[in-house]
């Protein structure tokens, strides 16, 4: 037996950010070295993610209890016993042939990625390496630009505004800390300037800001000016935005819950257009419905020069990624770990991203815990952006704080 082997695994029934219950795993090798992850929760879930196995229970958590995922872990437990840790492939592979599904119903895509993740760690703790450097090997590192939602909307917030997030990118400021300044700092003038509106700064799942407003333009037009008032300008900061259009479809046509509008396909094309002529918006997320690949590639062939990421688009499946590269869908895809359920298919899907020149944005849920693994995930694959909030609620923060301390190699 090796001393890198895997000894036990275990699993805790703990709260994500929502006060969900969600599955923290922690794996022990034979020399004593152990590690934990957890996984965090999505609201608004694209329709082909992977299997999140709740209870279903009513009178344990509404039905959100994770009993039967931990039992999942003590089933992966036998079958990793003795693997190495940094046999990461075949670690995934072990758990999604114990699964057999399509989409990891069976044992629950939260149970095999908290052990994906954990198994990570606990291999990084024993070669005594920071876990971007076991991830992304001696390579000189990136730190990724911040992709800062600083207003919500959407399922992620109870205000009458339709767009899920609105976002601040640094882009044209040079190290993390100082774009990280920039954000915060903006941040802080929108609270000021919705004071001074007389809207209210109570803030959604995500951290940012969830007023009433008259409507979206206005939300842009404030975080706007928040930026000049700041003392940022547009070269430095500009905009990004996650429709998550894919919770508007139904039948064909795009119906908005909060204002009660309704777009066909076209009308939200030249929506999109129209936005990105007036404002300086450089990147969109899911513009378009989930399965309408031939309307994102007509998109994305309108819009040029314009970031189109595929969120619920690709669900970080490498399948459906190369399905839109084909079509010339998006150009950029999210990277969400528990959208897919292992380490190994999450790094596939990166890679094939780049392979392809698609960007990759490695990002949060709106429901989140207190690991910051995906900060050193996107150092360690020089991603370029992380998706991970507001600075505000320790979820989001301790992702930025992780990331300033890589940078500062401390
Ligand atoms: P979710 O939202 O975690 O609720 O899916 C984040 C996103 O859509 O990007
Ligand atoms: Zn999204």
């Amino acid at each position: 037996m090796k001393k890198c082997s895997i000894k036990r695994v275990s699993a805790l029934e703990i709260l994500d950010s929502r006060g969900f219950p969600t599955v923290m795993a922690k794996v022990t090798l034979e020399d004593g070295t152990s590690a934990v992850a957890s996984v965090p929760s999505g609201a608004s879930t694209g329709i082909h993610e992977a299997h999140e196995l709740r209870d279903g229970d009513k009178n344990r958590y509404g039905g959100k209890g994770v009993t039967k995922a931990l039992k999942s872990v003590s089933t992966i437990s036998e079958a990793l016993q003795g693997i190495c840790a940094c046999e990461q492939k075949e670690i995934d592979r072990i758990m999604c042939e114990l699964d057999g599904s399509e989409n990891k119903s069976k044992l629950g895509a939260n149970a095999i990625l908290a052990v994906s993740l954990a198994a990570a760690r606990a291999a990084a703790c024993f070669f005594g390496m920071p876990l971007y450097r076991y991830l992304g090997g001696i390579a000189d590192i990136s730190l990724p630009t911040p992709m800062m939602n600083i207003l919500n909307g959407g399922a992620h917030a109870s205000n009458n505004i339709d767009i899920q997030e609105f976002m601040i990118m640094p882009s044209g400021i040079e190290a993390f800390s100082e774009k990280l300044r920039a954000g915060v700092e903006i941040y802080r003038a929108l609270k000021s300037e919705l004071s001074r509106h007389g809207y209210l700064t109570g803030v959604g799942d995500e951290g940012g800001f969830a007023p009433d407003l008259r409507d979206e333009r206005e939300a842009i037009e404030l975080i706007l000016e928040a930026i000049r008032i700041a003392g940022y300008n547009e070269k430095e900061v500009c905009l990004a935005h996650d429709i998550a259009s894919s919770e508007w479809y139904e039948n064909g046509v795009y119906k908005l819950p909060k204002t009660g509008k309704s777009y066909t396909t076209d009308e939200l094309v030249s929506y999109y257009g129209k936005l990105v002529s007036d404002y300086p918006i450089a990147s969109i997320e899911d513009p378009l419905a989930e399965d309408d690949f031939d309307s994102w590639a007509r998109l994305t062939s309108t819009l040029k020069g314009i970031t189109l990421v595929g969120d619920d688009l690709f669900v970080t499946n490498t399948e459906r990624l190369k399905r839109g590269i084909e079509a010339g869908a998006a150009n950029a895809i999210l990277i969400k770990p528990n959208q897919i359920g292992t380490l190994s298919e999450t790094l596939d899907a990166i890679r094939t991203a780049k392979h392809a020149h698609y960007r990759a944005i490695i990002s949060h849920r709106s429901g989140d815990v207190d690991d910051t693994f995906i900060a050193d995930l996107a150092v360690a694959t020089g991603a370029g952006y992380i998706k991970t909030g507001a600075p505000c609620r320790m979820e989001r923060v301790n992702k930025y704080n992780r990331l300033l301390r890589i940078e500062a190699g401390i």
